[in-house]
């Protein structure tokens, strides 16, 4: 009898590779740069047509190949990376399977040039991953790979493929993400002649940033720069008051690799915590660095995803790291230049995310404020700053205030409350007892002191006393009715909705007129406070109109 079992032949073992290496011309130009990369090359020149299609040429300047490497280059599990699996704890190059050059070649017309000095050389030709012609050639030194009429082998693959514009953003994309993690590589990308990326060496990953997509963003990120045990975490955060709902860039890298971690890039976004409004996805671009084993960069076909030894601890300080990078933030100033924190004393006025790389801490000072204090609509406090004329949303600073100083009592041992003199008897409906009955905890450490009475009332023997207009009463009754109707749901766990509903119904109210003192007490509160710039709702806390554009509009400037 015949075996059923055969060994297939090595051009079908590729093409099966090829499947999973090779899914479209972007992962073509992934592949190929990052050869280039690991060959230490300085300048990349990737050159597309219709797509990459018909046409994908990555060049480049690094240590090119003798004739005899450039002909096992192509060989399967051919690698220069790796000679053992111990090397590949820690590898620091992009590659290591020794895959992806016979994978593109089986479904390809696929040329090499290559020279390692600028004098010797070759030039290697397949057709579909067959007859490999070898020929010497002369060149600079460096390599350039030619990958022409993609999966013309492979009609099935072929179809798959998208209009030429989505392959060729694909491509753009690929591109971009190697620009990313390494800002000291020059790289151009041509498309049919026309020039669609064309980035220099930078010295900084701000630089990158600001050369890949302008100023306008780069101004709106903020440095991240965390260090926890051997996880170290860089990048950039958004300020909050520019994110949006549509459009972030979100990028990871781990150890200098690009990697998809949808959950890294979402426990960022924990870091913002409730300063931006549920639904806003700020744009992150984070760089992970720890030791080589503590990550396993072999566990996927196109190593685009990478398996932590501990996941739980990175995915906590990324989120550390964030809100670290938004708390000293007082930044994100919607009107203006700088942070609204500009004039009083740590922010140079006018700094972005560049200067302020690494992140340098702000202590705003209350004393710099000069009286007095003007309270307009019975809603907003205007007072002047060295740089600026500051507008305080009364409610949503107060608001952002307490909800920083109740997330500080509910995980400690709560507030201080009053002893009410007369109890409070008040009526709730059944789903509302049940969300006292539920949070009762949760209420004892902000104050409130809660007991059945009979039916459908309690007595209140204790409550919190914010601020002396605070309305007891009346805030639990807004409180017990947010946590029975589920408000607050966008945010992330239980103990933020609950902080979120407390502050925002125990705040002053917007349309209180206030005294003197009190306005102050609440504005040096204010400036006190690690404060973002957005409150529980994603409103503005403060706006600032500087004194330059004051200058500007009265042509002083
Ligand atoms: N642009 C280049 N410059 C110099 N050497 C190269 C270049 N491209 C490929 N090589 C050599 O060819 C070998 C095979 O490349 P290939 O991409 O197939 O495998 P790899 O990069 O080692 O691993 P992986 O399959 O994970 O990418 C590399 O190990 C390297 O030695
Ligand atoms: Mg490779």
């Amino acid at each position: 009898m015949t075996p059923k079992i055969a060994v297939l032949p090595a051009q079908v073992a590729d093409q099966i590779a090829a499947g999973e290496v090779v899914e479209r011309p972007a992962s073509v130009v992934k592949e190929l740069v990052e050869n280039a990369l690991d060959a230490g090359a300085r300048t990349v020149r990737v050159a597309i047509e219709t797509g990459g299609k018909t046409l994908i040429r990555v060049s480049d300047d690094g240590e090119g190949m003798s004739r005899e490497d450039a002909e096992l280059a192509l060989a399967r599990h051919a690698t220069s990376k790796i000679r053992g699996a111990a090397d590949l704890i820690g590898v620091g190059t992009f590659g290591f399977r020794g895959e992806a050059l016979p994978a593109i070649a089986s479904v390809s017309r696929f040329e090499l040039e290559t020279s390692p000095d600028g004098r010797s050389g070759a030039r290697v030709r397949l057709v579909g991953g067959k007859g490999m012609a070898v020929e010497d050639a002369v060149r600079q030194r460096g390599t350039t790979v030619t990958v022409r009429a993609l999966f013309f082998n492979t009609p099935a693959r072929r179809k798959f493929l998208r209009a030429q514009q989505t392959e060729t953003r694909a491509v753009v994309e690929a591109l971009t993400v190697l620009a990313l993690a390494r800002p000291d590589v020059a790289f151009t990308l041509e498309s049919d002649d026309r020039v669609l990326l064309d980035v220099g060496p930078a010295e900084r990953p701000i630089d990158r940033v600001h050369e890949l997509w302008g100023r306008e963003l780069a101004d709106t990120l903020l440095p991240i720069g965390h260090r926890e045990g051997p996880l170290d975490v860089r990048g950039f955060a958004q300020r909050p008051a520019q994110a949006k709902p549509a459009g972030r860039k979100g990028y990871v890298f781990v150890r200098g690799r690009p990697i998809r971690d949808p959950f890294i890039l979402r426990s960022g976004e924990a870091g913002y915590r409730s300063t931006i409004a549920p639904g806003d996805r700020p744009t992150l671009i984070l760089f992970l660095d720890l030791p080589g084993d503590a990550v396993d960069v072999n566990v996927h076909p196109t190593k685009l995803e990478v398996r932590f030894r501990d996941k739980f601890f990175v995915e906590r300080v990324v989120e550390q790291a964030v809100r670290g990078a938004l708390g000293p933030l007082a930044a994100a100033a919607p009107l203006g230049v700088g942070g609204p924190w500009a004039g009083l004393g740590a922010v140079i006025p006018g700094a972005t995310a560049q200067e302020l790389f690494p992140a340098t801490s702000l202590t705003p000072d209350a004393r710099h404020l000069t009286p007095p204090l003007l309270q307009v609509f019975d809603t907003y406090i205007l007072f002047q700053t060295d740089t600026a004329v500051a507008i305080v949303d009364q409610h949503s600073a107060h608001e952002r205030v307490l909800y920083e100083t109740v997330m500080h009592q509910l995980s400690g041992d709560g507030a201080p409350a009053q002893r009410l003199l007369l109890p409070l008897t008040l009526d709730f409906s059944p789903a509302e007892l049940e969300a006292v009955d539920a949070h009762g905890e949760l209420l004892r450490r902000v104050g409130y002191e809660i007991e059945p009475f009979s039916g459908r009332s309690i007595v209140v023997h204790t409550a919190p006393n914010p601020h002396p207009r605070f309305d007891a009463t009346r805030c639990l009754q807004e409180l017990v009715a947010d946590l029975a109707g589920g408000r607050f749901g966008g945010l992330p766990n239980r103990l933020e909705r609950f902080a979120a509903s407390f502050a925002c119904r125990a705040a002053i109210k917007a349309g209180q007129r206030l005294e003197q003192d009190e306005m102050r007490e609440l504005v040096v509160r204010v400036l006190g406070a690690t404060l973002p710039a957005h409150d529980v709702h994603g409103r503005p806390t403060i706006v600032q109109l500087p004194k330059d554009e004051l200058e500007r509009r009265f042509g002083r400037a």
